[in-house]
C-alpha cells in the first residue's frame, strides 16, 4: 500500500541536490516495487506525466511502456517534442498513436462545450484502453498524480483532465511524484534532464485546443488556432513574457468577420488573444502587454495565418470572464 500522506518533516525539493536525492530514492523504490515486470504510462507530454516517464526510464528502462495519444488537439510541435525527447533522446519504449481523425470525426458538428469535453475525455480512455489491451504482461500503471490531486480530489489524477484509468483494468499503481507539489515536480524534471520548455510549461487543459476552437470544431479553424497560438508563444518568449504571464493562448470563434485582402473583400475568422495572471486560477487579472508586442503578434498572425482577418486582445478579468472561452 503506498503512502499518500506527505510526512510533516519532508523537505521541500527546491534545489538540485534535494532533487537528486529524491530521484535516487524513487529509483530504488520503483525497482523494488516493479522487479522485472512491466509498467504502462499514458504520456501526454504535460509536466507530471513527462517527469514520471523520465524517472521510470531511469529506474526500469524498457520495462516502461509509454503511450502517447495525439488527439489532434495538441499545440503546434507538442507531439513531435514528446517523440523527440522520449523516443530519440531517452530511448524510451514509446507507442505513438495518431488518433486525430477519430477525435475530429466524433467532434464534427458538436458545439456544446461540456459535450465536447466528454467526447474528448471518453475517446481518450477508449484509445488508451485499446492500446493497453494489445500489450501483453503489463502489471502496473504509472500515473503523474501529484500531491494537490490527492488533497483536492481523493487521489484521482486531474479530475477535469482527459485520461484516467479504464475502469475494468486492474493494475497496481506506480505514482512516484504523488507527494510532490508542482514546483517540486518541475525541479525534479530539470534534474532528470528534461527540456525547460517541457518542465516549465504553462497549464494546458486536457481537452486541449478543443475548447479554444469555439463551437463545432472545424479543421480550418483548428489550423488557424494552432498557428496563431504558436506565433503568440514565440513572440511572448522573445519579449521575455513567457515567464511573467501565467497562461496565454489564442482562441478562434465560430463567427466570421469582414476584411479586405489584396483589394478583395474577405470574410474570414477573428483570432482572440487571451493572457492572464493568477495564483490559483480562481480569479485572474489581465496583464498590460506592451503595444509593440501586441502589434508584432497581430502583424504576424495576419500575414502568416491564412483565413484570419482580425486580431483582438481580451481585456476581461476573472470574474466575470473565465480564463478559457468555453
Ligand atoms: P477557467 O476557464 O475555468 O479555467 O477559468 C481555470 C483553469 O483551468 C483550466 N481548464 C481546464 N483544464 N480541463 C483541464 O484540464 C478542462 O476542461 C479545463 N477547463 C479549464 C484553464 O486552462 C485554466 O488554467
Amino acid at each position: 500500500m503506498q503512502n499518500n500522506v506527505r510526512p510533516a518533516d519532508m523537505k521541500r525539493i527546491n534545489i538540485p541536490e534535494l532533487a537528486e536525492a529524491f530521484i535516487a530514492e524513487q529509483v530504488k523504490e520503483v525497482r523494488e516495487q516493479v522487479g522485472d515486470r512491466k509498467v504502462l504510462l499514458a504520456l501526454s507530454g504535460g509536466v507530471d506525466s513527462s517527469v514520471v516517464a523520465a524517472l521510470l526510464i531511469k529506474a526500469i528502462g524498457k520495462q516502461l511502456v509509454c503511450v502517447h495519444v495525439n488527439h489532434g488537439l495538441m499545440r503546434k510541435g507538442e507531439s513531435e517534442q514528446v517523440i523527440e525527447v522520449f523516443r530519440n533522446q531517452l530511448d524510451a519504449n514509446l507507442i505513438y498513436v495518431d488518433a486525430t481523425d477519430r477525435f475530429l470525426d466524433l467532434l464534427a458538428g458538436v458545439d456544446e462545450p461540456e459535450r465536447k469535453r466528454k467526447i474528448i475525455g471518453g475517446e481518450f480512455i477508449k484509445v488508451f484502453d485499446e492500446e493497453a489491451r494489445k500489450l501483453e504482461g503489463i502489471d502496473f500503471l504509472a500515473q503523474g498524480t501529484i500531491y494537490p490531486d490527492i488533497l483536492e480530489s481523493d487521489g484521482v489524477k486531474a479530475h477535469h483532465n482527459v485520461g484516467g484509468l479504464p475502469e475494468d483494468m486492474q493494475f497496481e499503481l506506480v505514482e512516484p511524484v504523488r507527494l510532490l507539489f508542482k514546483d517540486e515536480v518541475r525541479v525534479v524534471g530539470k534534474a532528470l534532464g528534461l527540456p525547460v520548455s517541457m518542465v516549465e510549461r504553462q497549464p494546458f487543459p486536457g481537452p486541449g485546443l478543443g475548447v479554444r476552437c469555439l463551437g463545432a470544431i472545424t479543421r480550418d479553424r483548428l489550423a488557424a488556432l494552432r498557428e496563431s497560438d504558436a506565433i503568440l508563444r514565440e513572440e511572448f518568449a522573445k519579449a521575455g513574457l513567457a515567464e511573467q504571464v501565467w497562461q496565454f493562448f489564442t482562441v478562434v470563434p465560430d463567427m466570421r468577420a469582414t476584411g479586405v485582402r489584396d483589394g478583395k473583400r474577405a470574410y474570414d475568422w477573428p483570432v482572440i488573444i487571451r493572457a492572464v495572471n493568477t495564483v490559483d486560477a480562481m480569479t485572474a487579472t489581465v496583464p498590460e502587454i506592451a503595444w509593440s508586442v501586441l502589434m508584432t503578434i497581430t502583424d504576424r498572425i495576419l500575414k502568416e495565418v491564412p483565413s484570419v482577418c482580425r486580431v483582438l486582445y481580451d481585456l476581461t478579468p476573472k470574474p466575470v470572464g473565465t480564463i478559457e472561452w468555453e
